[in-house]
């Protein structure tokens, strides 16, 4: 993989935080500056040359997201900020008028922020019922398990594909299939995974996919929310203004456009859109199982090494996502993260934004690694060369 493509790669740094955003390779700054440079107009607004131009590019975008994911109709992708506002677009746009009071929506405990605390509200608000479906031992999630908990009552599961802590990819295929046969919908949070592995919503039986550019070598402010077309006949758009609209008079009479441009009211965010066309290209480029097979290898390489420090603890050795999450004994998380910070090595520590993780882990925070195309096992080599001798990390934290 052309580590060369990274500028930020130039800088004498070792970037193990990719989980939180990826690095951008040149031709996604490229087509960005270009798009700034040479025909920086409006979306869907002009009657010139150069807006008809951002029309097309923009638009093109749309099909390569289609065809990166493997859905019918590029109508059934919609652009948003990033996936924190696809799963609330689900969840307020489209959950909030179709569920009702009883009805059950499972997650499980290893779920990110924005797709716990969009059911939260949405259970204060209309009165579902959040159910939580127990991991095994090792925090993974099993088809059995899906199995004994859902109910007549279950209505909707929604859960990440790759979580961002444990790093497990999950069964997709075959809960998919048991929600087809059971009437529930499937939700699922991308943004771990779409930047990782081949993803196939039809494949998969997904209604809904959320997923962010940043975390694909793309750039921040844009991400996707893909949905059945029959599903999104009836969302309700939750920004009402420019673009969206057929018509709409004084009395408040109102026609929306036609899907997906009702859901992306206001000026879209276009060199990110651009941006994001580029990203996918690259990605497609290398091939994504490709990238999965050098992330499994990188993550095997890596326990296989780390396991060898005695005073590390590793809480998700059999996961394998791209990600492995560990502590130095008796060092609180993020003294750690900023010992390797003096080494310049990048990684998260925290609770990583998965809050009632703890419940399953027993451990409120991890340092993280998440890996990306770009890493080598001989930077895995250096950061176990600086833990090994992480005995003197309070001369140099404090
Ligand atoms: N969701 C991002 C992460 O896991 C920010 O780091």
């Amino acid at each position: 993989m052309n580590r060369e493509d990274f500028p930020m790669l130039k800088k004498d740094l070792i970037y193990f935080d990719n989980g939180a955003t990826t690095l951008k390779p040149k031709p996604v700054i490229d087509a960005m500056v270009d798009y700034y440079s040479n025909y920086s107009a409006n979306a869907h607004r002009g009657d010139y040359d150069i807006s008809l131009k951002v029309d097309t590019a923009y638009e093109q975008v749309r099909e390569k997201v289609r065809n990166f994911i493997h859905c019918k109709s590029k109508d059934e992708i919609i652009f948003t900020k990033g996936a924190t506002e696809s799963l609330n677009m689900v969840v307020f746009g489209y959950m909030k008028y179709r569920l009702k009071k009883g009805d059950e929506v499972l997650l499980t405990k290893a779920e990110h922020a924005s797709n716990v605390l969009p059911w939260q509200e949405l259970e204060k608000e209309i009165g579902i019922q959040i159910r939580y479906i127990p991991l095994n031992e090792d925090h993974t999630l099993t088809l059995e398990n899906v199995k004994k908990i859902i109910t007549p009552k279950t209505k909707v599961i929604s859960i990440a594909h790759i979580t961002n802590v444990v790093g497990d990819i999950r069964p997709l295929e075959e809960i998919g299939q048991l929600c087809q046969e059971n009437n529930i919908l499937l939700v699922v949070d991308g943004a771990q995974s779409v930047a990782h592995l081949p993803m196939d919503v039809e494949k998969y039986h997904i209604d809904f996919l959320a997923f962010s550019g940043h975390k694909m070598l793309g750039p921040t402010g844009v991400g996707v929310l893909y949905g059945k077309y029959e599903l999104l006949e009836n969302m309700k758009p939750l920004q009402f203004g420019g673009g969206m609209n057929s018509f709409f008079e004084s009395d408040g009479t109102l026609e929306y456009k036609g899907i997906p441009t009702r859901f992306e009211a206001g000026t879209p965010p276009i060199a990110e859109v651009i941006g994001l066309g580029a990203a996918i290209e690259y990605l497609q480029g290398i091939g994504m199982e490709r990238i999965h097979q050098y992330e499994v290898e990188l993550k095997k390489y890596a326990i296989q090494e780390l396991e060898k420090i005695p005073n590390i603890t590793i809480y998700n050795k059999h996961s394998t996502g791209g990600i492995v999450a560990f502590n130095i004994d008796d060092v609180f998380s993020q003294d750690a993260a900023l010992y390797l910070n003096h080494y310049h090595i990048c990684v998260r520590a925290g609770n990583h934004c998965a809050k009632i993780l703890k419940d399953e882990l027993k451990i409120k925070n991890t340092c993280r690694i998440s890996f990306y195309l770009y890493n080598t096992k001989e930077e895995i080599d250096r950061l176990v060369q600086v833990l090994k001798q992480s005995k003197d990390i309070f001369k140099i934290v404090l």
